[in-house]
């Protein structure tokens, strides 16, 4: 079964901490986090204190996104503000072994990232020791954006390389997934499906029923 984890960046920021009590209520179990530092990605989004501060309301798992150049630099940073996972961007870390490694001692799970171009060859040295591997479904940077369905490839070769090599990674799809598309994302065999205006935008409980309902038939 696939989790829905829904993405805060599209979350009224005047009721952060009562939206992700809502989500929690309805038995999500993973929140999804996107940092952003203008560098990487055009925009910006918040960092550490909010998350410290959001932390103290819930136990959701912390799947914490981060789209900002040498991400290696915020590994205790983002420990202590109580991440449970790190996904640092293949593209944007020189260093990904050692930094798998450091978030590991940091005792968070690591995630690996890939962009829309960015071929999974570009990962391969890492499957073995990576937690998850995120595919981006859309350029990072903003919500709201289409779902480029080539990426979806990615995901069932992903699949494919975790059996035949008895790898351990999640796989996570990330951009542009609502009632639409889900179905098609699902026959991929992802394990979590990001969502961020197909949760938060409107009414949350009713969007995640219906998102959940696509998964179900
Ligand atoms: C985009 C972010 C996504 C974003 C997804 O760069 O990484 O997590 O919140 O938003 P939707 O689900 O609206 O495409
Ligand atoms: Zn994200």
């Amino acid at each position: 079964m696939i989790q829905i984890a829904p993405s805060i960046l599209s979350a009224d920021f005047n009721h952060l901490g009562r939206q992700i009590s809502q989500v929690e209520a309805l038995d999500v179990k993973i929140l999804h986090i996107d940092v952003m530092d203008g560098m990487f990605v055009p925009s910006i989004s918040f960092g550490m204190p909010v998350i410290a501060s959001i932390r103290k309301n819930t136990k959701l798992f912390f799947d914490v996104h981060m789209m900002v150049q040498d991400p290696q630099r915020y590994v205790e940073a983002l420990a202590k503000s109580g991440a449970d996972m790190m996904t640092i961007h293949a593209e944007a870390c020189h260093c990904i072994a050692d930094t798998i490694q450091k978030i590991h001692d940091h005792n968070m799970k690591c995630g690996i990232a890939i962009n829309p171009d960015t071929p999974i060859s570009a990962v391969e040295s890492y499957l073995q020791d990576a937690d998850m591997i995120l595919v981006m479904s859309v350029q990072p940077g903003f919500g709201g954006q289409k779902l480029i369905p080539e990426t979806l490839d990615k995901i069932t070769a992903l699949h494919r390389l975790r059996q035949e090599n008895g790898w351990k990674y999640l796989i996570e799809v990330d951009g542009g997934v609502n009632a639409d598309t889900l179905e098609s994302v699902a026959r991929t065999g992802v394990d979590i499906a990001v969502a961020g205006t197909a949760v938060f935008g409107g009414d949350i409980e009713s969007n995640l029923k219906k998102l959940r309902g696509v998964i179900a038939d």
